[in-house]
Parts: C-alpha cells; structure tokens; sequence
C-alpha cells in the first residue's frame, strides 16, 4: 500500500487521518487540493509533503495555473519540514515538472531502503527501540526512514521490540506507528508520551530512532516530545539516532531560526474528538521541537550515518 501515487493526471492520498479504522484514499485534482490535504495532515511526514508538493506542481501545470503563485501557496502550506520548498524548488529547476516528480517519489523509495540498510548496523538483535511520532511508510512514498531502519533490522533476522510513543496530540504513534508494526508482523507496545523517561530509566530501552523535519546547523527538528525523550536518553545513557534523507537537511540556517509550526489550539483542548478542558482554556501548540546536537548520538542518511553539524 502507498501512501500516495499518481494515476491518470490525479494525486491519490492515502486519508491519513482516518487511519487506522478506515483505508480511503483522496482523490486531488488541483493543486489546491493538495494544499488542503497537506494543512489537514491528510498527507503528512517530511518526506510525503515533499513528494506531494512536487506532485502539486504538475497538477498546476497541468491545469495552466501561474507556477510562481502555486509554488508560494505550496510552500506555505507547513512551515517547519524543508522537504516542502526543496520538492517544489526542484521541480521548478527542471525541464518537466510531472517527470521531475516521477523521479522523487521513485528516489524517495530507494533512498529509504539504502537509509535502512546503513541503519540496521546500529541495530543489535534482541535491541528495544523506541520511536515517536511517525517516521514510516505513511510519512514517505513507502517503506520509512526510521520506522524503514527498524524494517530493515527485522528483514535481517534480528529479534528486535518498537515501544512507540502516543504523540499527543494527533496520536500519529498510536494511530499509525503501530499501525505499520502490527502489519510488519514485529512486536510492538504503546505508551503515553509521559512514560517514555520512566521506561529509559528502568533500562528497558536500548536505542531511541527518530525521523526529522529538518536538519540544519545545530540539531534537529522533529514531531513535538521529540526534545524530552532526547533529554531523558542523554540522562540514562540511551543512544539517540535521527534517521533523515539528505533532503531534509538544510545547510542555510540554523536550526533555532526556522519557523516551527503552530497548529490549531482545538488538537489539544480535545482527545479523540472530545472536549477535554473547561471552556476559554487558553493554549500553546507547538507542533515540533529542536533537538540539540549535543543530544544526538547520529544522523542515519542513505549515504551512511553523520555526525549532527
Ligand atoms: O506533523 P507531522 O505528522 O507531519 O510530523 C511528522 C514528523 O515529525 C516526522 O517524524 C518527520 O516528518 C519525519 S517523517 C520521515
């Protein structure tokens, strides 16, 4: 299953929103209609976002709109990932739009899989490893870039046990992470964000794998929590590794100068649907946290395992 794929002039998303229950894909014509998929977490994940941008901007070309004007209202849809502007700057440097998107959702694929196999080196048999959020299969084309290294380890024999943190508060570990596992066939247990330092502390976890937004100089953005379970590994010992693809790394900026989302207060006043806290509560929403290198044990690329710059 894809999480996106193109048939017949129209961008076909899997409705990542209405996983696990139901699999339904949405069908986009227009390039706004992926801007609406992207705002929405229909389409989500550095990657994916990517990968459907540079498919936005054949559906603008396609329906003869003004590229320029797509390629802003494109990149402003989420602020935070750099796969977005790096997808649509890509396409708009090329001769062909849908062929040059053509060929990043088939990089896309391979670069997972070279990402998973320098990867799997890190990975003992018999290791616990805890994620957080969705770095998998549904935030890429297919196979993932840190769920794609625990992929790999498990095709390689290894006896290996995902712990995936909820990740409030659009639950993408309960609702997706362990998702992918169960349908990988690899054991897999969830918790609440809040235990993920109880659970490093008592030794039950040997590695930390997480995916990345952006990789600029300085650390790492990633998923909201990410910053705790990095503090609490450092604390216990735990080796935190950040699996990337050398497109989300941006060489331009820091990383404490990039815009970090905030998304719509209503994810956190509620759970599941239903209200949760008294009216006129007020909120913060962040949607993502900085990493500091420091905390970073390496960066697994499809070209080998960095150190953080
Ligand atoms: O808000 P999301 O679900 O798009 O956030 C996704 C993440 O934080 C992922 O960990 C990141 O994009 C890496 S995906 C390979």
């Amino acid at each position: 299953m894809k999480t996106l794929y193109w048939k017949d002039n129209q961008l076909y998303l899997l409705d990542q929103t209405l996983l696990p229950h139901e699999v339904e894909y949405l069908v986009c014509g227009t390039y706004q209609d992926v801007i609406f998929a992207i705002k929405t977490l229909i389409v989500r994940g550095a990657p994916a976002i990517g990968v459907a941008a540079a498919f936005a901007m054949a559906l603008a070309e396609l329906a003869g709109d003004d590229l320029e004007k797509a390629a802003q209202e494109i990149k402003a849809a989420r602020p935070t990932a750099v796969n977005l502007a790096w997808a649509v700057d890509r396409v708009l440097k090329s001769e062909s739009v849908l062929e040059e998107a053509l060929k990043m959702y088939q990089e896309d694929m391979d670069t997972n899989r070279a990402m998973g196999k320098h990867g799997a080196t890190v990975i003992s048999d018999g290791d616990t490893l805890l994620t957080h959020c969705n770095a998998g299969a549904l935030a890429c084309v297919d196979y993932g870039t840190a769920l794609g290294v625990i992929r790999a380890a498990h095709e390689d024999g290894k006896n290996i046990n995902v712990i995936c943190d909820e990740t409030r508060p659009v639950l993408q570990g309960a609702r997706l992470s362990v998702w992918e596992m169960q349908q990988e066939g690899i054991p897999v247990k969830l918790i609440v964000d809040g235990a993920a330092g109880r659970l490093m502390q008592e030794g039950e976890v040997d590695k930390v794998i997480i995916g990345a937004d952006r990789v600029a100089k300085g650390g790492v953005a990633n998923k909201i929590g990410s910053l705790m379970v990095a503090l609490a590994a450092k604390r216990f010992g735990v080796p935190f590794y950040v699996a990337a693809p050398k497109s989300t790394f941006d060489h331009d900026n820091s990383i404490y100068e990039i815009e970090i989302e905030e998304r719509d207060p209503d994810e956190v006043l509620s759970f599941a649907g239903c209200r949760a806290a008294p009216l006129f509560t007020e909120v913060r929403n962040p949607s993502f946290d900085v990493v500091p290198s420091d905390l970073i044990t390496g960066i697994i690329t499809e070209k080998g395992i960095l150190k953080p710059f």
